[in-house]
């Protein structure tokens, strides 16, 4: 493995009933606080009553931002730095899936900055400072709740960019299983597909050495294995709920990729795809994963073979080392299949209209990959082929 420094600053706190851990979360930060949500769940759900509840026996001034929407939007960033400038704000709340909060985490490193946030998002400048926050997770998926990375798009350019700053690490995120409950099926499948998909992100790598950082992967991809088709069937069960939420944190809070890089062009390319059409972010990666591990299959063909026999349960018996790989591809695709994951871009109506464009936004700033280098070229041959 590569030599590593690791710092995470994320208070976790979780577990069933830990949504009462607020008041006492909030005391030790400032009167004014900030609470930003998407568009509504939590009022369905009676979550908001119950934060807004704490809130005020934490003797807070609350302020609101509601209606991130998924995909979260630069205006809707630029509206909650305004806000937080305006009124002064000392800390801010989210409460919500992956999108609240890489908005949130915009908005705080916003608020601090005078210029334009866009600026720091496209690295043209660096966030020197944020405003603390807090999140309450709802939906298991993306990992935003621990770790620096916020993903933002910006409509009016067809940007949907990935950035991140030690800055706006969460100062405390709370998981409460209870809080995900009420996500419907097709969010718990995406989200499903998303925290696997951060793991084959980091599974993928040139690093020699690596065999236990290769076990957390498997053991995460396993346990999700095991249990989503379960939860799918009793997507009230709080067990299964625990267990999914446990791993999309650890799926994407930096314990898996400890002294190595990983490969990150999958996420790339869907960046580019709901950019142009607005999909969901996983429902996305479902489509491109499977031909991503089609044509990396070649950079170190043991990843691949041990993914297959280790996480699909391939047997390798009189099989070559390509069949096996193939075969694990296979599985894994049947694997989201059968969840209800779609398969081919042609399920969210997409077709060859626009695969030009979607390959020249995921190349604009060059080749990219850390495992297989991709270029415009490739990601058009790869979208083509899975129309
Ligand atoms: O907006 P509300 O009304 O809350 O409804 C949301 C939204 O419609 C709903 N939802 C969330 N919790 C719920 C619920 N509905 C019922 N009950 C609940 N408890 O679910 C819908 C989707 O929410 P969203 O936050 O968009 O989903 P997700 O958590 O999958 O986040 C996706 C975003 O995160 C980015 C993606 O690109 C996408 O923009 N990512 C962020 C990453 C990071 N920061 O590390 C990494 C990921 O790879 C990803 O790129
Ligand atoms: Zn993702």
């Amino acid at each position: 493995m590569e030599p590593f420094v690791f710092r995470n600053p994320t208070k976790l706190i979780f577990g069933q009933g830990q949504t009462n851990e607020l008041a006492n979360e909030m005391k030790v930060h400032g009167a004014k606080v900030l609470l930003i949500y998407g568009g509504g769940s939590i009022k369905r759900n009676g979550l908001y009553d119950r934060v807004i509840t704490q809130l005020q026996e934490a003797n807070k001034q609350v302020f609101e931002l509601a209606g991130v929407e998924p995909n979260p939007r630069l205006t809707t960033v630029q509206k909650g730095i305004e806000i937080c400038k305006k009124e002064e704000i000392d800390f801010i709340l989210a409460v919500g899936g992956g999108s609240v909060i890489d908005a949130t985490k915009a908005i705080s490193a916003g608020a601090k900055y005078d210029g334009d946030i866009w600026d720091i998002i496209i690295k043209e400048n660096e966030a020197k400072d944020a405003l603390p926050f807090g999140t309450i997770l709802t939906l298991a998926a993306t990992g935003s709740e621990m770790n620096s990375g916020s993903v933002i798009t910006n409509w009016e350019t067809q940007q949907k960019v990935g950035w991140g700053s030690p800055f706006v690490f969460p100062t405390f995120s709370i998981l409460d299983p209870v809080n995900t409950v009420s996500v419907p099926e097709d969010q718990t499948i995406y989200g499903i597909v998303d925290m696997m998909s951060h793991v084959l992100e980091a599974y993928f790598h040139h690093t020699r050495n690596t065999p236990l950082q290769d076990r957390i992967c498997e053991s995460i991809l396993l346990t999700v294995v095991e249990a989503a088709p379960k939860l799918l069937q009793n997507l009230e069960d709080l067990d299964l709920r625990e267990t999914i939420l446990y791993c999309g944190t650890m799926a994407l809070n930096g314990i898996t990729q400890m002294g190595l890089r990983g490969d990150w062009g999958s996420h790339n390319i869907e960046h580019a795809i709901s950019a142009v059409y607005d999909i969901p972010h996983a429902g996305g990666l479902a489509i491109i994963f499977p031909h991503w591990l089609k044509i990396s299959i070649d950079e170190r063909l043991e990843r691949h073979v041990q993914l297959a026999t280790r996480v699909f349960g391939v047997n390798p018996e009189g099989k070559t080392d390509k069949e096996i790989a193939l075969e694990g591809i296979e599985k894994l695709s049947a694997f989201w299949t059968s969840l209800g994951a779609p398969n081919r871009l042609a399920d969210y109506d997409i077709d060859s209209s626009n695969i030009k464009k979607m390959a020249a936004i995921a190349g604009e700033r060059g080749a990219f990959g850390n495992f297989k280098s991709l270029e415009t070229k490739d990601v058009e041959k790869l979208l083509n082929a899975a129309l």
